[in-house]
């Protein structure tokens, strides 16, 4: 069967891997055995993934980036370009740690700026936005932006990527998609329409 993906002819796949209709690899990628890429991703230049990872549909990996064992992207995932992840807490070269990966879920809407660093085992909520640079070490909340090293909270972010500025009344609109949010005990959520 004529596969659906687009690698371009310097990328690597192992075997074993399951990739979405419309999802595009680039040049000198490599994706190892058994990994699961949903549909239209696209993976960018000198990336690496390493086995079993799982993404969702239409994650978007910037160039440079490796995503290690134990890392799941969700859907809409953005990583942004020379980020990195991590799988162990406490390497030791001499230590054989390989049963001992963490496990790092980056959920739905996501994204990680340039060059953040995800130290394992720390989620990172629905739509949550990780400044560039940051050093991430602990959960970060569904619609949080946080920036540096380590990363505090400054904000909240749309799904659309703006600043929510919450009024007294504990809500917010953003300014592109005019969806509305509210800020209840320390948590945002999105209002239906
Ligand atoms: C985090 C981010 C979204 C904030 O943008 P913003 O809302 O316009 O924020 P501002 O520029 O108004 O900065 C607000 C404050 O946060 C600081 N800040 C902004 N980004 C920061 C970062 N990545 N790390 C540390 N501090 C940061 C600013 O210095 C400023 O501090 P101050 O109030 O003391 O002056 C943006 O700076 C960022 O890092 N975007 C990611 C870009 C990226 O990696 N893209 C990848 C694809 S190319």
């Amino acid at each position: 069967m004529e596969k659906e993906y687009f690698a371009h002819e310097t990328a690597i796949i192992d075997d074993g891997c399951n990739i979405g209709k419309g999802t595009r690899i680039w040049h000198f990628s490599h994706v190892m055995n058994n990994c699961i890429i949903g549909e239209n991703c696209n993976i960018g230049q000198n990336v690496v993934i390493s086995p079993e990872v799982v993404l969702g549909k239409n994650v978007k990996v910037q160039n440079n980036v490796s995503i290690y064992t134990g890392v799941i992207c969700e859907d809409d995932v953005f990583l942004g370009p020379s980020m990195v992840f991590t799988n162990v807490t406490n390497p030791r070269s001499a230590v054989n740690r390989r049963s001992k990966y963490e496990k790092t879920i980056v959920k739905r809407g996501a994204t990680i700026g340039a060059n953040a660093t995800i130290v394992c085992g720390h989620n990172i909520g629905e739509f949550a936005f990780i400044g560039a640079g940051a050093v991430v070490t602990k959960e970060v909340l569904p619609y949080a932006l946080v920036v540096g090293n380590p990363a505090r909270q400054i904000g909240w972010m749309s799904e659309y990527g703006h600043r929510l500025v919450f009024d007294r009344n504990n809500v917010a609109f953003c300014p592109e998609s005019k969806e509305k949010y509210e800020l209840k005990d320390g948590k945002v959520i999105k209002i239906e329409k």
